[in-house]
């Protein structure tokens, strides 16, 4: 089976932390997020990988190169971004085959197996098999309206308050016929969300499959440290210390925390649980992290406490300084000492905060 991985968009609520690397680089337990996707892809049977990218696409391309886990991988690239419709429509001549493909949104951390995607399709006669998910709230999401026999007979892309006709919502996972790409107008930028799902829908041409397994969309900040928790609790449970890493004395590691290559954690400092440290980290002593991200190449100074935020690369943090939960500080940033953050304050990169911030706001 060949797969488009939806890879291009502008992560809007996340697009402050960083400004080095698209959020399918973001690191999830010290790994991309777009690293666990391929490597699911490759279990799940798929040869061929389209990554659709525009957003930072020189950055992926020089990241994955031309194959990851023995399948192909190829980039079709948009000049402008061209919808989540018209990226697929891009794709076409890259995936040139006459069998149904799979088509995943790049921001989903899932355990779903796609392979049950597609038997589902072979039973109907579908141009679309789409993945479906129970939420409370589907009002950030695609909401869809079944039959009895899983046919989607309504697509309603972010329904405003009460016009979502379920809370089963789409996955962003489909397998499509090639009869999709004559939906599809050229050159142009196309939802198939809003033009083409409805459609569909119209046609009788598209079917939902529900799932209950494992599964965020990375949408906002919460999300992103939702998924972090999700794999420490999963997959790493024990605490894992990266090669040449210094723990100095006194050190309190609660499980489950990861932490890479060539960090360095001071004396009396208690880390997690919860927390994913990227290389070349450095943490003074008697801080207190519990429930965030730090990308690589940060610096954090003594006695400074930090929960539930995450913080780019490259950054440089006081001594003394508090962050509260649900804060974004953007990639070389400068926080001096004695600094308060309340909650949900974000700090856009190359920004420096001399001064407590007491109210939930941007600093551009
Ligand atoms: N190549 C390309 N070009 N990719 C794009 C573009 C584009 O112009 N626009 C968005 N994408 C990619 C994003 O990078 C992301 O991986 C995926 O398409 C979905 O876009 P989001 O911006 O994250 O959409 P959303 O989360 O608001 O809604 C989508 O996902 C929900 C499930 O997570 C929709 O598909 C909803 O219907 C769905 O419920
Ligand atoms: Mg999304």
């Amino acid at each position: 089976m060949k797969a488009v991985v939806l890879a291009g968009g502008f992560a809007t609520r996340l697009r402050p932390l960083s400004c080095t690397r698209p959020k399918l680089l973001f690191p999830i337990g010290n790994k991309p997020l777009l690293d666990w996707t391929l490597e699911k892809l490759a279990k799940n049977n798929v040869k061929k990988v389209i990554l659709a990218v525009n957003y930072m696409a020189d950055t992926l391309i020089q990241h994955y190169g031309k194959s990851k886990h023995e399948m192909k991988l190829a980039y079709s690239i948009e000049e402008k971004p061209l919808g989540t419709g018209g990226a697929i429509k891009n794709a076409e001549k890259l995936i040139n085959d006459q069998k149904p493909f799979l088509v995943i949104n790049g921001d989903i951390f899932t355990n779903f197996d796609y392979t049950k995607l597609l038997k589902k399709h072979k039973k109907n006669d579908a141009i679309a098999t789409i993945a479906l998910y129970h939420v409370e709230d589907p009002s950030r999401y695609g909401t869809v309206k079944l039959t009895e026999k899983n046919r989607v007979t309504q697509f309603i892309e972010k329904p405003t308050c009460g016009e979502a006709p379920s809370n089963l919502v789409n996955a962003g996972m489909y397998i499509l016929d090639p009869q999709i790409f004559d939906y599809i107008p050229n050159g142009q930028p196309v939802s198939i969300e809003r033009e083409t799902f409805p459609k569909l829908a119209d046609e009788k041409k598209i079917y939902g499959h529900n799932f209950e397994d494992l599964w965020i969309d990375i949408g906002t900040p919460r999300d992103y440290l939702r998924v972090n928790q999700l794999l420490l609790d999963t997959k790493i449970k024990k605490s894992q210390i990266g090669k040449n890493s210094i723990v100095e004395n006194g050190v309190e590691i609660k499980d489950p925390t990861i932490i890479d290559e060539e960090v360095t954690v001071g004396k009396k400092s208690k880390i997690g649980p919860h927390v994913a440290i990227g290389k070349h980290v450095i943490i003074r002593k008697k801080t207190h992290i519990e429930n965030s991200v730090i990308f690589p190449q940060t610096t954090i100074s003594d006695s400074t406490s930090i929960k539930g935020t995450i913080i780019g690369e490259g950054v440089i943090v006081g001594s003394h300084v508090k962050i509260k939960e649900d804060c974004i500080i953007g990639d070389h940033t400068i926080i001096q000492d004695n600094v308060t953050l309340t909650q949900g304050v974000t700090v856009c990169p190359f920004r420096k905060v001399s001064e407590s911030v007491l109210t939930p706001k941007c600093l551009m």
